[in-house]
């Protein structure tokens, strides 16, 4: 057999990996431990298309409608739709079925690359939210609400206000306040909530966005519950939206043979969320709450997880080593692997599929790892630039004008023909229509220096960029 991709995830699993990254099933195990490895050693045989008794994603009145009335009343929406493309796809439905062409969205500066890109899709103009970024650790904190407030008293001709809640790093906000406003001025509330699939499973936990007021809110089931990779969902409520066009457009943008393993494994998911998850999400806050107590001990290592606890940061600025390094001792070292690594330290994914010997094992390396490889060097807080670029076109004008790349420097007062987004805190500094400046390009090139990713840019040695020609 000769079936390199096969090969590399074989090897993998049988190293017995410790997840702390997506998807939220950890390589499998939450299906073992529930006794569902039956059903998923027969998956493959499970792989159909429309025959007569499996029904239709796009018209669903059999099976896949009984299923996704399920997860609307567990995760207690109006309407649920099951996505087979990720919540990438569920945000561009939103946001097309919200705004119509040459409409106004307000969003926040640091969402997902998916809302612009429905942006050149729809034909949307967007308009910036600053966040706030922590500068100890460049995480990004959220949004204020003076700043929506503002945004929205500016832009009171906008159709709709899309918001991340929570971010990647696990902070949230008042939504609620944030809804309500919006819903005063007769704007449509979207929250990408791909992070947040699991938050209905704790009181402990921030409030969901439907229990906030969000009309329609997207979330990457894959990324924090047990279901498999691109399987998501998105979930409607109140009368401000139209169900169908979501529907629409849905049909438009997916695969006209959606995965029956996919919707499976969201079959699956709301089971364990009905059935097991509020036990399952109070064992891992426990388990957590130890884990975090316990690193309170180690000097060298600062823990972050205040709001969502399931995300916890884990600062490597004390040790006097990058995170890049941490997370490579970590795999190579004890066979952890953790969602993300950037300058100032690692995130750690916690889900239901975690066991308290994970943490075990996590906490071990850790304390091991700060007496062996802890440094002098210092990691220093690099300053980052605050101010949003001057959009001088559309993302979607920009994206059909010719392009051409030019040396770094010489790009400065030109209009950026790419996206330029460095890790941390993971913004797009610049989006294609944006005037570049020499503020981004000297923090590009630091960033660069210092080891940091620089990601979206197509030259990754950071010597060409990609402008627009005018
Ligand atoms: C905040 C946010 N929104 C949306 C997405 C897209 O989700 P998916 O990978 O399910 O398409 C991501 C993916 O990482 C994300 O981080």
């Amino acid at each position: 057999m000769d079936t390199s991709i096969i090969d590399k995830l074989k090897e993998i699993v049988d190293t017995n990996l410790i997840s702390f990254h997506m998807p939220g099933h950890k390589l499998g195990k939450v299906y073992d431990k529930l006794g569902y490895s039956d059903i998923l050693k027969n998956i493959y045989k499970m792989d159909t298309t429309e025959i007569d008794g499996t029904d239709n994603l796009h018209s669903p009145d059999g099976i896949i409608k009984k299923s996704q009335e399920r997860a609307s009343k567990v995760f207690k929406s109006k309407h649920t739709y099951y996505l087979v493309n990720g919540s990438t796809c569920g945000i561009q439905g939103a946001i097309m079925a919200s705004c119509l062409p040459k409409d106004k969205i307000i969003v926040n500066r640091d969402c997902h690359q998916s809302v612009i890109n429905s942006c050149i899709l729809g034909d949307i103009e967007p308009v910036y939210i600053r966040p706030k970024i922590n500068i100890q650790t460049n995480i990004i904190e959220g949004i204020e609400r003076q700043d929506v407030i503002d945004t929205i008293d500016n832009n009171l001709d906008a159709k709709a206000i899309l918001v991340t809640y929570p971010t990647y790093y696990g902070k949230t906000y008042d939504l609620k306040k944030i809804c309500d406003y919006a819903h005063e001025k007769n704007m449509v509330v979207i929250v990408d909530e791909a992070h947040g699939s699991h938050l209905g499973l704790s009181d402990k936990l921030p409030k969901t966005a439907l229990e906030q007021g969000a009309d329609i809110v997207i979330q990457s089931t894959h990324k924090t519950l047990p279901s498999f990779t691109q399987s998501s969902m998105i979930h409607i409520q109140g009368n401000r939206v139209d169900i169908d066009k979501i529907g629409q457009i849905l049909r438009i943008i997916e695969s006209s043979s959606p995965s029956y393993v996919l919707m499976s494994s969201l079959d699956l998911a709301v089971d364990i969320y009905e059935s097991k998850g509020e036990l399952l999400m109070n064992e891992l806050l426990l388990n957590i709450d130890i884990f975090t107590n316990d690193m309170k001990d180690n000097e060298f290592i600062d823990v972050f997880n205040e709001d969502d606890k399931t995300k916890i940061f884990i600062s490597t600025k004390k040790m006097g080593i990058t995170g890049y390094e941490l997370e490579k001792i970590l795999r190579q070292k004890y066979n952890v692997q953790v969602e993300l690594a950037n300058y100032y330290g690692v995130l750690l994914i916690c889900t239901i599929g975690n066991e308290i010997e994970d943490f075990n094992i996590i906490k071990k390396a850790l304390n091991d790892i700060s007496k062996n490889f802890h440094s002098e060097k210092t990691i220093e807080t690099i300053q980052y630039p605050m101010s949003i670029p001057l959009k001088v076109l559309s993302p979607r004008e920009a994206f059909y004008k010719p392009k051409k790349r030019v040396k770094i420097y010489e790009s400065i007062g030109k209009i950026c023909g790419e996206y330029v987004i460095p890790y941390p805190p993971g913004i797009s500094l610049l989006s294609p229509g944006e005037i570049i400046t020499k503020e981004i390009i000297d923090y590009i090139l630091l960033c660069n220096e210092k080891g940091m990713n620089v990601s979206g840019i197509k030259d990754s040695s950071l010597q060409f960029i990609e402008i627009v020609v005018d």
